[in-house]
């Protein structure tokens, strides 16, 4: 049996603004595609894939050494990535805490062996997959996300879809 767990980084929303991502959920016609859990939205920083022992030992250390400080982080745009099949939520904006926070997760990173992607990151909210054909999206109210926190999560198989669960959390400093 394959011990290894499916691992990634993420930021997970607070209650107010997973609250709000449930609502613009909402608002998207349900048929085109499938909706994410609620309580599985996030957002990832990095994905890992498959980890044994060791690999998610060494995570969790490096992670230890990121100091990122918290931040505010606003959602106000729907956007699709076609060949995937993902619908977004993301930002008009740049975040640069939140660019910042990354680079350092990659950096911390790094002697465990993990290579960040080549693509440049792309902040987003998945809300639903499987979406095949581009639709009108609509306009969404701006979502204020108050990120205190990242979180090493576990993605685990379960009947008709899959479930996370955080293996470690990483409070930001004081910051917002
Ligand atoms: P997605 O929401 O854009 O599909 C857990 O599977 C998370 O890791 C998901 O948020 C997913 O992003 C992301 N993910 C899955 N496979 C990935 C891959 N090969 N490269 C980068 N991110 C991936």
């Amino acid at each position: 049996m394959d011990e290894r767990q499916r691992l990634f980084f993420a930021l997970v929303p607070d209650s107010d603004a997973r609250a709000a991502m449930e609502d613009t959920q909402a608002r998207l016609p349900g048929h085109i595609g499938r909706g994410v859990r609620p309580e599985n939205l996030h957002l990832t920083l990095a994905f890992i894939g498959a980890a044994d022992a060791d690999l998610a030992g060494c995570l969790q250390t490096q992670a230890e050494k990121v100091e990122s400080p918290a931040f505010r982080f606003g959602l106000d745009r729907l956007g699709q990535f076609a060949r995937s099949g993902v619908l977004w939520l993301g930002s008009g904006e740049r975040s640069e805490p939140l660019l910042r926070l990354v680079r350092e997760l990659n950096n911390a990173l790094e002697p465990c062996g993990f290579r960040p992607e080549h693509r440049p990151f792309a902040p987003h909210v998945t809300l639903m997959r499987k979406v095949r054909r581009r639709i009108r999206l609509p306009e969404v109210d701006v979502i204020e996300w108050k990120v205190s926190e990242f979180v090493l999560m576990q993605s685990i198989a379960i009947e008709g879809g899959v479930r996370y669960q955080a293996v470690a959390r990483y409070p930001m400093t004081a910051g917002v």
